[in-house]
């Protein structure tokens, strides 16, 4: 296959051009002047293990420039005899036509030392752009943490296929990632779990092994850093009311309803009926918090989560009785809103924007956040009329964690079966949407990680899918799925050497399989049924 054929994500435009270039040792690099584009040349010369001595424009062998009149992470490549010249409407998007050029390189490009040789690439000339700002891949590092080396890793795959988004899920019921200065319990004692739950469903028994880790400041300086280098915004989450166990367990003052009893770190899947406290010093300790998580992620947005909170210890709580009379409230979901704005508001002081999941659509606003919708198009649809802006990242689409196919074989095989046509067909874009508001920013495919407790476990549920979800976010105009699985078969050879473990089109490999463990599958009908009975609670107005 000519290598221009095989680009992932497909370009807009790729034509080939007379000559060929031949990129080796000798190869030079001019940048234009004060185009702010030394740290891409630095991340260039790094990736190929090649020096690319640095020289004027004019006798360079590759020159990186920027054009204004492309848009954001729009980028041009051109190969000829005597040059390849990558422009970007911002140094993202030379970044990006950097990652197209990578991919006319032979597969052995990707390797980290001794594959560097005298490579040649076809003449040609490739524009390209993409169709949504938000290309967002969410890892959840509370179910299980991922090694700082191995977050780092999901950034430099993320970025390859120019994802833009590594939304960070810190916190949950069974752990506590992120050192706040003033409460050192939230990861001492909440950053650890007396053993994991092996495997879906009630029956699935504990593996009795601990399981913790967290991020300290200067891991996650390193991971913001890292990321920013790749042009990948670092969003953190920290999930609440719901989905508080660990910090509860650190700080009781954080729990709802407690009647005197302090829990341990959650050891069980699924969603705890810990809640957060409306008290005054509860409240006001999550403020700190955020304020740290502020000083500590410099990105635009931080989610707050929002999703899947149960109600029943505000309902034995005192202090929820006394905000409800307070407030004038009597309904949960606007007693859940109160406290997003609240939160909201202070984030917003700081330049912040917030990001919840589309429960915030059964509450009344939360001004200027933005909704991230899992639970199906409808969340797109409402959300965008009520005036938020939207990202897309349903359930039934870009769930990564789902079983890849209908077979027993499928590690601890959970939700429906979602093979990498599924995630290919997936459209961010309702074909309708309401008059309103708020926008469809992009999307964000997901991985959460019960049954994820390594990187080669991650590489397998996220490869080759991520491919697809990164074409569906990345490139407009009509989808051939027959056409892109030809492509993923050169692609396949570049993550191989890149020491990916994806899963194979046969199936699991015998060691990928988890004989014996549990999972929970689910039918598309019984998805569905789940799914919009689960919306119901949505206000349209
Ligand atoms: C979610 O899956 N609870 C966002």
């Amino acid at each position: 296959m000519n290598p221009l054929e095989s680009l992932v994500p497909r370009p807009a435009h790729a034509q080939v051009r007379p000559g060929s270039f031949v990129l080796d040792q000798h190869t030079s690099l001019g940048l234009q002047p004060r185009s702010g584009l030394d740290g891409v040349a630095r991340w260039l010369r790094s990736e190929l293990a090649l020096d690319l001595p640095a020289v004027p424009v004019a006798d360079a062998g590759i020159v990186l420039g920027l054009d204004r009149g492309l848009s954001n992470e729009a980028f041009t490549v051109d190969v000829s005899d005597r040059r390849v010249i990558v422009r970007g409407g911002d140094p993202a998007g030379v970044f990006y036509g950097l990652q197209a050029l990578r991919q006319l390189l032979p597969a052995s490009a990707y390797r980290r030392a001794g594959a560097a040789g005298a490579w040649t690439i076809g003449g040609c000339h490739i524009e390209d752009a993409p169709r949504f700002g938000w290309r967002g891949l969410l890892l959840d590092v509370a179910r299980h943490f991922l090694p700082v080396h191995d977050v780092l890793r999901v950034i430099d795959l993320a970025a390859m296929h120019r994802l833009n988004v590594l939304h960070l899920h810190l916190t949950d019921d069974q752990g506590w990632r992120l050192e706040i200065e003033r409460y050192p319990l939230l990861t001492q004692v909440g950053g650890w779990r007396r053993e994991s739950q092996l495997g879906a469903g009630p029956t699935a028994q504990g593996d009795g092994r601990p399981h913790g880790g967290w991020y300290s400041r200067d891991d996650v300086a390193e991971i913001v850093a890292y990321a920013a280098q790749r042009f990948v915004a670092v969003v953190p989450e920290i999930d609440l009311p719901g989905h508080v166990q660990a910090a509860v367990a650190a700080y009781p003052t954080l729990g709802a309803g407690l009647d005197g009893v302090t829990p341990d770190v959650w050891t069980r899947w699924g969603i705890s009926d810990h809640v957060l406290s409306l008290a005054e010093p509860a409240i006001r300790m999550v403020e700190d918090i955020l304020d740290d998580v502020v000083g500590q992620f410099p990105g635009a947005v931080v989610a707050l989560g929002g999703d899947e909170s149960p109600k029943r210890r505000w309902h034995r709580d005192e202090a929820a009785d006394a905000r409800k009379a307070e407030l004038g409230i009597t309904r949960d979901a606007d007693l859940q809103n109160w406290l997003l704005r609240r939160l909201a508001t202070r984030l917003a002081d700081q330049g912040r924007r917030t990001l919840l999941w589309d429960e915030v659509l059964e509450g009344d606003d939360v001004p200027g956040a933005i909704v991230a919708s899992w639970r199906g198009d409808r969340g797109v649809a409402l959300g965008t009329r009520r005036g938020y802006d939207v990202i897309s990242c349903p359930a039934d689409s870009v769930y990564l964690d789902y079983r890849q196919s209908d077979s027993d074989d499928e590690p601890v095989p959970v939700g429906i079966a979602l093979g990498v046509e599924d995630v290919y067909e997936f459209d961010p874009q309702p074909p309708t949407l309401p008059p309103g508001g708020g926008t469809v920013l992009g999307a964000q495919c997901q991985i959460w990680t019960e049954h994820v407790d390594s990187a080669r476990r991650l590489d397998y549920l996220l490869f080759p899918r991520l491919a697809a979800f990164a074409e569906a976010v990345w490139t407009s105009g009509p989808r051939d799925v027959h056409e892109f699985t030809q492509r993923l078969g050169v692609h396949g050879e570049r993550l191989r050497a890149l020491g990916v473990e994806g899963r194979d089109p046969s199936g699991p490999r015998p060691w990928q399989s988890r004989p014996g463990v549990p999972g929970n599958p689910m039918t598309r009908t019984a998805m569905a049924d789940h799914l919009s009975t689960i919306v119901a609670g949505m206000r349209t107005e």
